[in-house]
This record gives structure tokens, C-alpha cells and sequence, in this order.
């Protein structure tokens, strides 16, 4: 990989650009890329990748998608921006499709994930204020990720995101996932909501129990707090469903939904969903956006939600092949100890830090992450086909082959 940027002799500056002009905050590959189709990226030299990580689970029609190009370059031409100060005309029809789509009643359009999360967190201080000034606090997971602004981190269960910019918003406590009794501990007539991400995406891959999540459901309603779920790496899709509380039998309502990654495949656009309980929480003047739900983003979610409908059991079929080909491989070697997941979000867990197999992967053409050091995440379009995950299994089999000889 390093070749694809020191082959692209067009761009040889835009590394060295960056590592003397950008926060040095990431910590990038050396993959410059320069345009996708389908489920394949292509690097500045003309190096093709299968993309399973898919712009971190954003890229829910991979790249390229006719339909969505389509609808980009017309309105393009026509609107891209009003602000929130007047209407267009996909805003409303988007918040309809999310409410139907979601089962709750009305929505909040915001840019990232990071942001809908602060404004449902504003939902839960308010609604628990109105009942009593001391009801302010926040029970979520141990190993959970929020996003990255000071409210959304000081509920997101993890020492290392949290250490450098403490103190944090006051009120949050942390519990173990799927540990009920822990739950019933903690919840009480303090707590104004209870966070909970359905399947922890960063933390490595891990649902959350129906039970786990009915008990949740019942204690915010015996302490008047507000249920949310946080589905902005799970939803809108990904578990072969809209959302990953639909794959509970029977649904485990939430209060209060956030999505955002794959809503406008790639156009930055988060959401807030809520039942009317919650949304009274939020009255005139208390929140806004000035970005939030624009013309060109909520458009393309509208094609993408008509382009969803009859994608979803594919999800559900193509994750399952996935998973079970991968299980083959788990027979193989012994340093894979679970494959774990739901449709199209899929998680490989190591006995071994996976650094080395990612870019093993990415040398062979294959693009795959690692989260939690020992994790392989992989979350791919919702196109993938079966012969797509035919020829990941191909490559992650060679990989795994030289990981053990090595
Ligand atoms: C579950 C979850 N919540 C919140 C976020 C933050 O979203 P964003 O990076 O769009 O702010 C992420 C991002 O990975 C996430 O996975």
C-alpha cells in the first residue's frame, strides 16, 4: 500500500500536505483514494479494492450508485442550502418516511451522529428538569461509543476517549452490557435516561439481549426517563431491518432514535427520532441547526430509503452467508475465537491484536477494519453480493494463512 501513494505521482504532496497543515489526529493509511463503483474503490495509481468498511458504514450503496448520482447532480442544479428559517421540499417527506419507517412520531434533522446524540442528550436533561432540577442523570454502557463532542463523550463508556477532556458533563454512570441486575441498581428516580447502543458497533461487535433491552424499556417507565437508542452505526438497515430494535420479537420501543452513517449514503445527515412523550421535551427556540436537514441531503436519504425497502432481506441473506463462511474459517484457525454480528454489521474477534491482517488485506485488495485492537470489523454495502463475500473469503484466507505461518 505504501506503492499506491508513492505511485501516485500526481499527488505526492497531499501526505506530506497533510502532515504539515492538518490536526494530527488521525492516523491514516497510506491509501490515497480517488473514486469508487459498486463495492470497489480505486486508489490514485488504479488499484482496486473490495470495501467492506465502507467509509465506516456510511457508504450503504457503495459507490457510485446511478440513482443517487442522479438525484445529486440535479438538485445540485436546483437547491443545495435554505436553512432551517424556510421549508423545501424533501424535509418533510424524509421525517415522514423516518417516522413510519422508525414507528415513532416526529424527527430532528442534524449533520453527524456526534450531533443528533447531543440533541437527544438535551432531550433527556429536559424532560427530566421538568419533573425535578436533581433528575438530570444518564445511565449508559461500559465499552459503549457516543461520538466525540464533550455530551456525547461523557456518556460514552471508555477511560481512553474520555481522559484528556475531563471534566465532562456531570451525571453519567456506566454498566456492564446484558447484566440486568446491574441495570436495576443503578436506575432511579434521578435517572433522566437510559443510552443504549443495540449492537456496540466501536466497542467490537456485541447485541445487546431482548431481555437486556425489555428491562431497560421497563425501568425508564417505572422512573419516568427517557429510553434512547443510539443506532447511528447499527440502523437504517444494516441489520436487515430499518432498525435493530425491529429485530426483537416482540419490538423493544425506544423514547428517543438516533441514526446517522448510512441515512444519506455518504452526504453528511443525522437524525433524531421521537415518540411524543420526548418531544415536548424540545419546545420552540430550544434547539436548531443551521445545516441540519438540507435540501440536497434529505433528497438523497429519500432515494435511499426507496432504494432500502426492497434491499432488506438481502441484508439479512447476505450477512448470513457472510457469517457462515466465515465460521468455515474459523475452523481453520484457531486464533479466530467468535464471529458475531447482525446482517451486514459482522465482527471477527482475534486472539491477537489485528493491525498486521488489515493491511495484509488492503496489500491483497481488501478493505477491512480493526476496532478494540483484536476485533475485525467489517460493515459493507448493503449491495454486497454473494460473490463479493466469495472473494473476501478468498483473500481473508490467504491472509490468515500467512498469519499463521508468521
Ligand atoms: C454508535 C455510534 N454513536 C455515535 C457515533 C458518532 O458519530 P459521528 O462520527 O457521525 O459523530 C458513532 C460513530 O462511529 C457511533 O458508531
Amino acid at each position: 500500500m505504501e506503492s499506491s501513494v508513492a505511485a501516485s505521482p500526481e499527488l505526492p504532496s497531499v501526505v506530506d500536505l497533510e502532515k504539515q497543515y492538518l490536526l494530527q489526529n488521525y492516523a491514516r493509511f497510506p491509501l490515497v483514494l480517488h473514486r469508487g463503483k459498486g463495492c470497489y474503490v480505486y486508489d490514485t495509481a488504479g488499484n482496486r479494492y473490495l470495501d467492506l468498511i465502507a467509509g465506516i458504514g456510511v457508504n450503504a450503496l457503495g459507490y457510485s450508485h446511478p440513482r443517487l448520482t442522479r438525484v445529486i447532480r440535479e438538485q445540485a442544479g436546483l437547491l443545495l442550502h435554505t436553512s432551517n428559517l424556510y421549508y423545501h421540499e424533501y424535509q418533510g417527506p424524509l421525517a415522514e418516511r423516518v417516522a413510519k419507517s422508525s414507528g415513532l412520531d416526529r424527527v430532528f434533522f442534524s449533520n453527524s451522529g456526534a450531533e443528533s446524540m447531543e440533541g437527544a442528550l438535551k432531550m433527556v436533561r429536559s424532560h427530566g428538569r421538568k419533573i425535578d432540577p436533581a433528575k438530570y442523570h444518564v445511565i449508559a454502557l461500559e465499552n459503549s461509543f457516543h461520538g466525540r463532542t464533550l455530551g456525547a463523550l461523557s456518556i460514552t463508556g471508555q477511560e481512553k476517549y474520555r481522559r484528556d477532556f475531563e471534566p465532562l458533563v456531570p451525571g453519567a454512570h456506566f454498566v456492564p452490557r446484558n447484566d440486568i441486575t446491574a441495570l436495576e441498581q443503578v436506575v432511579n428516580e434521578h435517572t433522566a435516561g437510559i443510552v443504549l447502543e443495540l449492537v456496540q458497533g466501536e466497542g467490537g461487535i456485541f447485541a445487546l439481549t431482548a431481555e437486556y433491552a425489555r428491562k431497560a424499556r421497563e425501568l425508564a417507565d417505572r422512573y419516568n426517563a427517557l429510553l434512547v437508542f443510539d443506532e447511528i452505526q447499527c440502523g437504517v438497515g444494516r441489520p436487515g431491518t430499518y432498525f435493530a430494535y425491529q429485530l426483537f420479537d416482540p419490538v423493544v420501543m425506544p423514547d428517543v432514535m438516533v441514526a446517522a452513517k448510512p441515512l444519506a449514503c455518504g452526504i453528511p445527515l443525522g437524525v433524531i427520532a421521537a415518540n411524543e412523550r420526548a418531544a415536548v421535551s424540545i419546545g420552540p427556540g430550544m434547539h436548531g441547526s443551521t445545516f441540519g436537514g438540507g435540501p440536497l441531503a434529505c433528497r438523497v436519504a429519500l432515494e435511499f430509503f426507496d432504494i432500502l425497502d426492497p434491499l432488506l432481506p438481502k441484508i439479512v441473506e447476505t450477512g448470513s452467508y457472510f457469517r457462515m463462511r466465515l465460521t468455515e474459517l474459523a475452523k481453520r484457525y484457531g486464533f479466530i475465537k467468535e464471529i458475531r454480528g447482525v446482517g451486514l454489521m459482522i465482527g471477527v474477534e482475534l486472539d491477537m491484536p489485528g493491525k498486521q491482517i488489515v493491511l495484509d488485506a488492503m496489500a491483497e485488495g481488501l478493505l477491512i477494519n480493526c476496532t478494540h485492537d483484536t476485533v475485525i470489523r467489517m460493515l459493507p454495502p448493503y449491495i454486497l453480493t454473494e460473490q463479493d463475500v466469495d472473494r473476501a473469503i478468498t483473500v481473508l484466507n490467504r491472509v490468515f494463512k500467512k498469519t499463521k505461518t508468521t
